[in-house]
């Protein structure tokens, strides 16, 4: 059976950094209060040069390096991304073009910020029916354009960053072993991000101002739910393959909220040292936050192969998945 192995990893962060203390200076908030309540403690902002898929590329660059694959290698480029420069062309496709890829074929895959785990289930099922054999799978978002730096709910939140994997053919045990999605469109208005523009039933009378366009969150109604059904796609994933959670080597969830993170320790029965966490130090980078998290531990040596990770999101829309890998 041919699985996608994940060959490289790479990851691009803004390098301007916007502390609590930074945000205290112009909105109504504490790094005490944002600290015990998320974790956060400090975020990357991109330049106001740089675009979604120019950290994109940047991720994607470190990826096929660590790889040994050339960008003309890849069949498939597939980005997840809430926030790219352009409705269209795809963020994938100006990847393409940065990278000279000329024999992919690139596309978005928009899912909040479960979107690098719908990306990389696409790009699994290609793997698996022989119709590629290297693709790039991308998570990438510059969320700092998204939020309303006047709104103290939503702004201290998030941050700007990409992550990328470098997927080859293997017929070994190694690769990922399967991909779980889920959504249910019933729950949009929790959490949603109107077009600016004014299209859409975010465009209705109370929007139609000048903070049209921004993310809009009820934070903890999203919290509750999230907690839950990340958990229960982690154990679908476990269940699915027969496999049990004293098998895992470390897991990594969507950081979105250190006490989202502890709360499904606790519910899946695992000890603070298997849950990979950096939202202290990116904060919630939605899509780009899975391959970041799995770059950073990967270069820290924290992943050798045949160790068993999982990966879990959950999003806007909502959306939510996981994922079991044999590194
Ligand atoms: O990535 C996609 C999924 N997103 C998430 O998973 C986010 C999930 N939600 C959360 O992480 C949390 O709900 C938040 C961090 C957003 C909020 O934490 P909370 O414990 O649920 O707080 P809350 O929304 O119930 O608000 C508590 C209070 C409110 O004041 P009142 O109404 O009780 O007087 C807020 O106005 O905290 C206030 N507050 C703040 N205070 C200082 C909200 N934001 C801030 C702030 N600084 N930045």
């Amino acid at each position: 059976m041919i699985r996608a192995r994940v060959a490289g990893t790479g990851s691009y962060i803004p390098e301007k950094v916007l502390t609590n203390l930074d945000l205290e200076k112009f909105l109504d908030t504490s790094d005490e209060w944002i600290v015990t309540r998320t974790g956060i403690r400090e975020r990357h902002i991109a330049a106001v040069d740089e675009n979604t898929s120019d950290l994109a590329s940047e991720a994607a660059r470190q990826a096929l390096q660590m790889a040994g694959v050339g960008a003309e290698e890849i069949d498939l480029i597939v980005v997840g991304t809430v926030t790219g420069e352009f409705n269209f062309p795809s963020t994938a496709c100006l990847v393409q073009k940065n990278l000279n890829a000329r024999r992919a074929f690139a596309f978005d895959v928009s899912a909040a910020c479960s979107g690098f785990l719908f990306a990389l289930s696409n790009a699994v099922n290609y793997h698996r029916s022989g119709a590629v054999k290297r693709s790039l799978v991308i998570g990438a978002e510059v969320m700092s354009r998204t939020v309303d730096w006047k709104d103290r709910n939503t702004c201290v939140l998030f941050g700007d960053g990409a992550g990328a994997l470098v997927l080859v053919n293997d017929e070994s045990e190694r690769g990922i072993l399967s991909t779980h999605l889920h959504t249910d469109g019933s729950f949009w208005e929790l959490l949603f991000q109107p077009r600016p523009s004014g299209w859409g039933p975010g465009a209705s009378a109370e929007h139609a101002t000048q903070e049209m366009g921004f993310l809009k969150m009820q934070g903890n109604e999203v919290f509750k739910v999230a907690v839950k059904l990340l958990s229960d796609v982690a154990l679908e994933a476990l269940a699915a393959n027969g496999l049990t959670r004293d098998e895992l080597k470390l897991i990594f969830p969507h950081q979105a909220n250190k006490r989202i993170l502890d709360a499904i320790g606790k519910r899946l029965g695992l000890s603070a040292d298997k849950i990979f966490v950096n939202v202290d130090r990116v904060a919630n980078t939605s899509s780009a936050s899975i391959p970041i998290a799995l770059d950073e531990a990967n270069r820290q040596g924290l992943l050798a192969p045949q160790d068993l990770i999982l990966i879990n999101a959950f999003g806007g829309g909502f959306t939510w998945g996981s994922a079991l890998i044999r590194w």
